[in-house]
């Protein structure tokens, strides 16, 4: 059994992130472009994380549903679709999306240089529809101040919630994300009594510890994202950062989640905005307002790599690596067993 490197979704939190969404232009050659950045994603990550092999430097790379009929047609990824609007007493917009880049490191200017070199290399073939710089808030907190992040899966449990397995065997150690760009109101949040802050979220503010369930209303966050099927929790790993611009009194948090399958998070979504059982919405969302909503698919490191410009990818990870011989000494997924080699999985500490 070929055994099929994944792209870094299960990296350790840092305190800085680029978020950048871009769509691809009209036109012929504009797919090739951005074909051959896929093959040459991972030589200019190294290159710009060699200046600083402590900086951490990871990027993902995701595309949207109507980019991948265009850049490799078929097969397709079993549960890749548009982002699905959401109407329900709040609601998530569905916005254009073709490319996801998640950028990570320790340092901003690692990610900002990675940034720059991979719009240099896009060029006239792609717009970049929204991009955010996100830092990490004092002790992992987002700007509504509680602590974000407490609850994610950690190790073998990540990879668990995250890298497609034998449910889609072409795109074994691929993954599914979706982005979401939520404002805040924090005139008004700032105003709501700690207590009522934190009935809402469902942990306490300054010290995090969950709320007991006697006191924890239904509609608190973490119940409503708390999805369990068959007696089984369905999780997945999201890695939210905060962003802002204080001359335009914005401030909010970069909603960035990962899974498996992008249904356990249309579930959360569907439980946040329409309400489980519908009417039990969550009260996050009468202070925060998505204002993006994107759905992408992230191939393993294996098939991005054999991508070239003039061709689509191999079509799965078992044809690339018959068809390169190779023998890869770095991290690796074992599709067979689902263990994961990073040398640098350093979940739940922002290093
Ligand atoms: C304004 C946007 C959001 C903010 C500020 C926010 C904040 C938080 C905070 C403070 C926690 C508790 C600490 C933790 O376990 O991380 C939490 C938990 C969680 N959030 Fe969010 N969140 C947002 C959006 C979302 C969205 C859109 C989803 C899913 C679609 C989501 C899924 C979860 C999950 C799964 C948990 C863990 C629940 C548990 O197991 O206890 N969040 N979030």
């Amino acid at each position: 059994m070929p055994s099929t490197v994944q792209q870094p979704v299960v990296a350790g939190l840092t305190r800085a992130a680029i978020f950048l969404v871009a769509t691809i232009d009209p036109g012929a050659d504009h797919g090739a472009t951005v074909r051959g950045l896929c093959g040459d994603l991972a030589g200019l990550v190294r290159a710009v994380g060699f200046r600083d092999l402590e900086g951490d430097l990871s990027c993902v790379m995701a595309f949207g549903s109507d980019a991948w009929d265009r850049l490799f047609g078929t097969p397709k990824p079993n549960d890749l679709h548009p982002f699905r609007e959401i109407r329900g007493r709040h609601h998530a917009v569905a916005t254009p999306g073709d490319i996801l880049f998640h950028i990570r490191a320790v340092r901003m200017d690692l990610c900002f240089e990675l940034a720059t070199q991979i719009v240099s290399r896009l060029g006239g073939a792609a717009s970049i529809a929204d991009e955010v710089h996100g830092f990490n808030y004092f002790d992992d907190r987002d700007l509504i101040g509680f602590v974000d992040g407490t609850e994610n899966p950690e190790g073998q449990a990540a990879v668990d919630a995250t890298i497609i397995g034998e449910e889609d065997t072409a795109f074994a150690g691929g993954s599914y994300v979706i982005v979401q760009k939520y404002l805040h109101d924090l005139a008004r949040w700032n105003t709501l009594p700690v207590e009522e802050q934190e009935k809402i979220i469902g942990r306490t503010k300054l010290s995090d510890i969950e709320l007991d369930d006697a006191v924890k209303p239904a509609f608190a966050h973490n119940a409503l994202t708390t999805i369990v099927e068959d007696g089984q929790r369905l999780e997945i790993l999201r890695d939210n950062m905060a962003f802002g611009d204080v001359g335009k009194g914005e401030f909010g948090t970069y909603f960035i989640g990962y899974a498996r399958s992008p249904r356990r998070i249309e579930q959360m979504l569907t439980n946040m905005f329409v309400g489980n059982p519908p009417g039990n919405y969550d009260r996050l969302l009468d202070f925060s307002r998505p204002v993006t909503g994107t759905l992408f698919f992230v191939p393993s490191a294996t098939f991005l790599e054999g991508v070239t410009a003039e061709m689509p990818a191999p079509s799965n990870a078992a044809d690339i690596n018959e068809h390169r011989g190779e023998d890869r000494s770095r991290s690796r997924l074992s599709s067979s067993d689902g263990s994961l080699g990073i040398g640098s999985l350093k979940e739940g500490s922002r290093t």
